[in-house]
């Protein structure tokens, strides 16, 4: 085949060079992460066998419905695949209803605010400086569907909800919807404490697991459809390692509710629903049936192990009394450190990728105190809690001891190099961060 840039035209060889440029700048993005320690809580690594989905000819489809009764005709595998996954889904959950519809986190969150509240309706939440998503802000979802906020009261010293006083607030104001659950999630929610004055006063319970999907798939943290939530939204590439998507499930014996999730879901949210997205999640539910338990397990004592060894070495890391975390994630005060953006920007520079961040008492939104780390992606890769006393080491050198960016990077890509490939799936060891050449040639 002969290249545009031999004998095309002149805007095909401007644009070949676009593409070039393109995938040479993916490629060196994959190299990077290559290299580094990636910490962002809300992110992972997809396996080989979801990755094949991706870029397989469902990726070229409309399915709109569900299966069995779709608007087009060409439907018969995807059926089959969302039947596959719909059946996954549940067993994983151990619930009655799921809607694997929902592109994202965020359009799940739509779907069941568009099927559960109406404009002008109170629904009870947690503050953004609290660790809430914008979901629940008013220029997030919560705004688009013109629902107002009830705050819960909090307890900064636990990082999670004040119980009698959140009571009180709940007898008294009476929301329609209680929604539990966080972006900077340390601990789980009380929804079983809460269930019986939600029960009082008529409302729903609904729990956002984008972050802990596959931690409660996996029995390490809560299982909030058998606490007292109704209804269950996520995304599925935090936690449960599986492609960017959402995901609805419901838990109540009620054909009604399922049906009015359904519809929000589609027609409501979305149109199509980025079928080859469906089926990688498929295998990711399949995967993590298979090795979940052992994923959630590690990836929560490597984060409780990474909590304490940056205490031990001067940070200031939240919640000291009770272990720091029982999930994915811990939070780190940083002001000592210069505050939460120059914190995270330094890391960067040497190697170990994170995100500033909101905690509470913080006084301006806009000068986070805080730093977020996960363990999904350094899990995945199979680091453990001797890694973690590696990476706290790292932190030291870099944010105590003012050792060079350049020379950590460098102890950090040395680290990395000894965990490249994917562990708890099936074809475990496959390249984490290869970068798919399907074409075998430069444009
Ligand atoms: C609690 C919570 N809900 C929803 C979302 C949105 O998910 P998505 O990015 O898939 O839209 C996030 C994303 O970080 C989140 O933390």
């Amino acid at each position: 085949m002969t290249a545009p840039h031999e004998t095309g035209t002149a805007p095909e060889r401007e644009m070949a060079d676009v593409v070039r440029s393109i995938r040479d700048t993916v490629k060196r993005h994959s190299s990077r992460f290559e290299r580094s320690i990636p910490l962002i809580a809300s992110e992972n690594l997809l396996s080989p066998y979801a990755k094949e989905l991706l870029i397989s000819d469902f990726h070229s489809r409309y399915a709109e419905g569900l299966p069995g009764e779709r608007y087009y005709e060409g439907n018969e595998q995807v059926d089959e695949v969302e039947r596959t996954c719909l059946d996954l889904a549940k067993r994983l959950f151990r619930c009655s209803f799921a809607d694997v519809r929902p592109i994202s986190g965020t359009v799940a969150n739509l779907a069941v605010l568009k099927a559960l509240a109406e404009p002008g309706d109170l629904v009870g939440t947690s503050r953004l400086a609290n660790g809430a998503h914008i979901s629940s802000a008013s220029f997030g979802a919560f705004g688009m569907r013109g629902v107002k906020p009830v705050y819960y009261a909090w307890d900064a010293e636990r990082m999670t909800i004040d119980v009698p006083r959140t009571r009180e607030i709940l007898l008294a104001v009476r929301p329609k919807l209680c929604l539990f659950g966080l972006s900077l999630f340390l601990f789980p929610m009380p929804v079983a404490e809460l269930a019986p004055t939600m029960e009082q006063i008529g409302a729903r319970g609904w729990y956002d697991a984008a972050h802990v999907l596959g931690l409660i798939a996996g029995g390490e943290f809560q299982d909030p459809l058998h606490e007292g939530c109704v209804v269950l939204s996520a995304s599925t590439h935090k936690t449960l390692p599986g492609p960017q998507h959402g995901l609805i499930l419901g838990n109540a014996p009620d054909p009604e509710l399922d049906k009015r999730l359904q519809s929000a879901a589609f027609p409501g949210v979305t149109s199509n629903h980025h079928l080859h997205t469906m089926a990688a999640l498929a295998v990711s539910f399949a995967e993590h049936l298979a090795f979940g338990r052992e994923y959630a397990r590690q990836t929560v004592a490597n984060a409780r192990a990474l909590g304490q060894a940056l205490h031990e070495r001067g940070f200031d890391v939240l919640a000291p009394e009770l272990g720091f975390t029982r999930s994915h994630t811990v939070a780190v005060r940083v002001a000592n450190e210069g505050g939460g953006e120059a914190a995270a920007r330094r890391l960067a520079e040497a190697g170990i990728i994170t995100n500033k961040n909101l905690l509470p008492g913080d006084t301006s939104p806009k000068h986070p105190q805080g730093v977020r780390l996960g363990t999904p992606e350094v899990t995945r890769v199979g680091m453990r809690e001797r890694e973690m006393a590696r990476i706290a080491e790292l932190f030291d050198d870099l944010l105590h001891r003012q050792r060079p960016a350049a020379e950590v990077s460098s102890a950090a890509a040395e680290l990395k190099s000894g965990f490249t490939g994917l562990k708890y799936c099936f074809g475990a060891g496959e390249a984490a961060y290869r970068f798919y050449d399907l074409v075998g040639h430069e444009p």
